[in-house]
């Protein structure tokens, strides 16, 4: 049992946070998640409008009577949809937890606190964490280099982000990018995180509503697996290798505009991988991590192993390491 600043302020058992997900991140899987004792998020803008997300939340609890909570993401947009009528139906549908993230929560936060939501805040800059700080924000989740989905411009990962952001913020620090077991659980808090958040791991479970011949893709790839797409616009995104990403890299990296890559990038190729299970039939996002991940395991399985893991680091395998340092070491070696 893990228990801290973290669990405590957001009535969840395990420091355990699955990430907003566009497309993936639906009722099933967060509450599958908040079931097992973590905090499972359902992601906003998966739902077409506010009323869609007033359902969607209306779904979830019905499955579960956990905590959960609603990710909500604000990215600079043409035509942006309408966030101020979401961010009502999540205060409207009575969430407690919201998740923060994309750029700065300041027009949100505000009326988020005046409602009683706790707020986490999920960014990849410590600037950026402590100016989230600033608005009141309840806890901060901080994304490294490895990440999936937009991993920020300055390309620090998560071994020196998370400590740094965490000497300089008082809220708990959620340390997200990169983690899918037992030893990145106490990693994060070694580093001096109360707790991870995943997105790549909880994709690839049983209770995740995209194609099986995406998580069986996901446990086949490696670390290097991975592309990133919209460096030279500043709005860098970690999504899976394969013959669009590489594409679209290649484009933008020899002078091409957005424009030029508009269609391969299309929202609505990239949805028909999760529902046709063809890895290659548009970008998808993915993390590093999935280098890591070698199963596909219900959330409860999922968070019981990753509890059960950190708690044999932590009372066998560290100290038996500091045992050994303490005995003498033998004449002659
Ligand atoms: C398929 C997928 C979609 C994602 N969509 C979003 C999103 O819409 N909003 C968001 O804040 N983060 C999004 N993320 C990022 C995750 O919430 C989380 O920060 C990230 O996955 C952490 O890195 P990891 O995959 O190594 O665990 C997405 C991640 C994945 C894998």
């Amino acid at each position: 049992m893990i228990r801290n600043a973290f669990t405590e302020a957001f009535g969840i058992q395990h420091p355990i946070v699955q990430g907003g997900m566009q497309w993936v991140a639906t009722a099933e899987l967060a509450a599958a998640v908040s079931n097992a004792g973590g905090l499972g998020l359902i992601s906003a803008l998966t739902q077409p409008t506010p009323q869609h997300l007033a359902d969607e939340i209306a779904r979830c609890r019905k499955l579960t009577d956990k905590p959960f909570g609603v990710n909500l993401t604000i990215l600079p947009s043409i035509s942006p949809p309408p966030y101020a009528e979401y961010r009502q139906a999540i205060i409207d549908s009575g969430v407690t937890i919201v998740e923060t993230a994309g750029s700065n929560p300041a027009p949100h936060v505000a009326a988020f606190k005046a409602a009683g939501v706790r707020v986490l805040h999920k960014c990849t800059s410590v600037r950026h964490a402590v100016k989230a700080q600033s608005l009141q924000v309840d806890a901060v989740s901080i994304d490294g280099f490895e990440c999936a989905g937009h991993p920020g411009e300055d390309d620090v990962p998560g071994l020196v982000l998370i400590p740094a952001a965490a000497r300089k913020l008082t809220v708990p620090v959620v340390a997200s990018g990169g983690f899918a077991d037992g030893r990145g659980l106490v990693a994060a808090l070694a580093l001096g995180a109360s707790g991870i958040s995943m997105g790549t791991r909880f994709m690839c479970t049983v209770e995740s509503p995209i194609h099986q011949n995406i998580k069986e893709a996901i446990v086949q790839a490696s670390e290097r697996d991975t592309e990133l797409i919209f460096r030279p616009l500043r709005n860098t995104a970690r999504v899976a290798a394969n013959t669009v990403s590489r594409k679209v890299a290649q484009v933008l990296s020899s002078g091409g505009q957005f424009e030029d890559v508009r269609d391969l990038v299309a929202g609505s190729r990239g949805r028909r991988v999760y529902e046709l299970g063809d890895p290659d039939a548009g970008i998808w996002t993915v993390g590093q991590v999935q280098g890591l991940i070698e199963d596909i395991p219900t959330c409860a399985e999922l968070i019981s192993r990753i509890l059960r893991e950190a708690r044999a680091i932590l009372t066998d395998h560290l100290p038996a390491l500091l045992q050994k340092a303490s005995a003498p070491i033998p004449a002659g070696r």
